[in-house]
């Protein structure tokens, strides 16, 4: 079959050849013998900076001769994260860390450094730093065990700089020296037509944004927190399922909108102190809810004192943001974990209130990475009584069924003697 070209395609050809040569690279991180961390990419990076008397913008295709700094770089085996750190030219990087859940795996920030004084790049720089960028929204997520494939550009923006990634196959946390051989692909090729197509199956393609998962009851997920020596030391297992209003870009009206965590997309991360603990939980760069627990040593009780969520979702007009940390939730025992089975609504803002359901949580006092004895919420403890007091109930109206008939036959009998 001849391969056709769809116009999109040439186009986008086209512009890359305006710019000019972009090279793939091949960036690998190595711990012995494995591969933890491989990456095959072109990226166009555009820089702008400051000259005398007006800005500049230097433009670079990551060259041929860039290399990963084995020192810089990580496997995230000493327990911090894995680390890619690709050098290129008078001393500019860009970096990537990654993060996982065990299911999934995501690029957690991007970052970039250059070096003004590369004259070369930056023609009458008025300045001659070393400047480090960062960004925390990438959006590169895959499965484990999948390669991350994104042939459509995309460009991500860190401060004054912007770093297009194309003909991207990446993978971090890798079961084998090479790339999986199961594809994630990103959303822009699920929707492209890079790969070999009729032009009939190109008009049938429909593109579809991101749905939310649907309504309905929440999944119950797991979620811990590991301290700085990598022990668990807050647990959480609970369904979680956001309630918020906000406006959308394309109407004038608020909507209320209820959104269900969806836990094998959700990574989290936190830390643990003395007094104060937090758990933050990330769904694939849109949203993100943090809790903040706190504990009076003096009463020997912790609670829900904080919870905060940012959301960047597709329709929204502008990120919606609600904070609350004067709340009172969640109270329990230190030394024991909080439980409660039956949904509960956490009102933290007028816009935004969270229910949660088969919750069970414990923030201070973990050990041995398991729940401790748990203390129930009053509605579990509400639903339990329910039973009884039906039972009760039934066992006395057979009673009183009983004692009815008892009494009805005694008298049928003594009217039967009579006659
Ligand atoms: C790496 O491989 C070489 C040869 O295949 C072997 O001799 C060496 O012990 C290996 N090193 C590690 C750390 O596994
Ligand atoms: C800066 O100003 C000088 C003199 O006005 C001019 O010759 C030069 O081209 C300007 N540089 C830039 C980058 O605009
Ligand atoms: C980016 O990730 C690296 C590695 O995890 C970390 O050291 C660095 O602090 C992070 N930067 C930002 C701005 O979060
Ligand atoms: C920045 O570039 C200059 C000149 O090209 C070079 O001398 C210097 O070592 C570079 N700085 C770093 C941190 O690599
Ligand atoms: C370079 O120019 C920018 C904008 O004109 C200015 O804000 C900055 O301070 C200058 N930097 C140096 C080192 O002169
Ligand atoms: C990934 O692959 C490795 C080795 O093949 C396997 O041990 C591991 O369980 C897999 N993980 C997942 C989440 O499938
Ligand atoms: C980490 O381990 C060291 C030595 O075992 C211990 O002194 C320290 O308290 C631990 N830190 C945390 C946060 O548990
Ligand atoms: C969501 O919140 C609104 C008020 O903000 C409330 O009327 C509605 O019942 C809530 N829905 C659910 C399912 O909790
Ligand atoms: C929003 O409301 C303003 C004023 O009420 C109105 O002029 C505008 O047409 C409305 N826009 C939409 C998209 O409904
Ligand atoms: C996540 O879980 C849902 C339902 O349990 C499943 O349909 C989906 O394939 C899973 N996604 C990933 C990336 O594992
Ligand atoms: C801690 O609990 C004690 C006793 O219940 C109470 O008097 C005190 O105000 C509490 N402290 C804080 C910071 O809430
Ligand atoms: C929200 O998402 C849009 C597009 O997805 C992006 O352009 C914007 O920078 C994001 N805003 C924040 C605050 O992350």
């Amino acid at each position: 079959m001849m391969k056709v070209f769809q116009p999109s395609t040439a186009l986008f050809i086209a512009s890359w050849a305006v710019i000019g040569y972009i090279q793939a690279v091949t960036l690998e991180v190595k711990e012995g013998n494995s591969t933890c961390i491989k990456a095959e990419l072109s990226a166009l990076i555009s820089i702008t900076y400051s000259t005398s008397n007006s800005t500049g913008t230097g433009r670079v295709s990551l060259p041929d001769s860039t290399s990963v700094n084995a020192t810089r770089s990580s496997c995230g085996t000493d327990g911090g994260s894995p680390w890619l750190v690709a050098v290129f030219g008078f001393g500019h990087e860009l970096g990537m860390s990654f993060s996982t859940n065990d299911r999934v795996y995501s690029v957690t920030n991007l970052t970039l450094q250059y070096n003004l004084s590369d004259s070369s790049l930056f023609p009458e720089a008025n300045s001659s730093d070393v400047v480090t960028v960062t960004s925390a929204a990438v959006g590169i997520s895959a499965p484990i065990n999948t390669t991350y494939r994104c042939q459509s550009p995309s460009t991500i923006t860190l401060g004054g700089a912007t770093v297009t990634f194309s003909d991207m196959r990446l993978e971090a946390y890798m079961p084998g020296n090479q790339l999986s051989p199961t594809e994630s692909l990103c959303v822009a090729d699920q929707n492209s037509t890079t790969t070999p197509a009729t032009p009939t199956t190109t008009m049938t393609t429909t593109t579809k944004p991101p749905a939310p998962a649907p309504p309905g009851t929440p999944e119950q997920g797991s979620y811990s927190v590991k301290d700085s020596n990598g022990t668990v030391c807050l647990l959480a297992k609970m369904g979680l399922q956001l309630n918020v209003s906000y406006v959308p870009e394309s109407q004038n009206k608020t909507v209320q909108e209820l959104v269900n965590l969806t836990p094998n997309l959700t990574l989290s991360s936190g830390s643990c102190g003395t007094s104060s603990a937090t758990l933050t939980l990330t769904q694939e760069q849109t949203t993100s809810l943090s809790f903040s627990f706190t504990m009076n040593s003096t009463s020997n009780k912790y609670h829900l004192s904080g919870i905060n969520l940012l959301a960047n979702w597709s329709n929204m007009a502008v990120p919606f943001s609600a904070n609350n940390t004067n709340l009172d939730y969640l109270r329990s025992t230190v030394g024991r974990s909080y439980m409660c089975n039956t949904e509960q609504t956490l009102v933290v803002a007028q816009s935004f209130s969270l229910n949660t359901f088969k919750l069970q949580v414990q923030p201070f006092g973990v050990t041995t990475n398991q729940f401790a004895a748990a203390e129930e919420c009053q509605m579990d403890q509400d639903q339990m009584l329910i039973p009884i007091i039906v039972g009760a109930a039934l066992a006395g109206l057979v009673l009183i069924v009983l004692i009815a008939y008892l009494i009805g036959r005694k008298r049928s009998h003594a009217g039967y003697q009579t006659i």
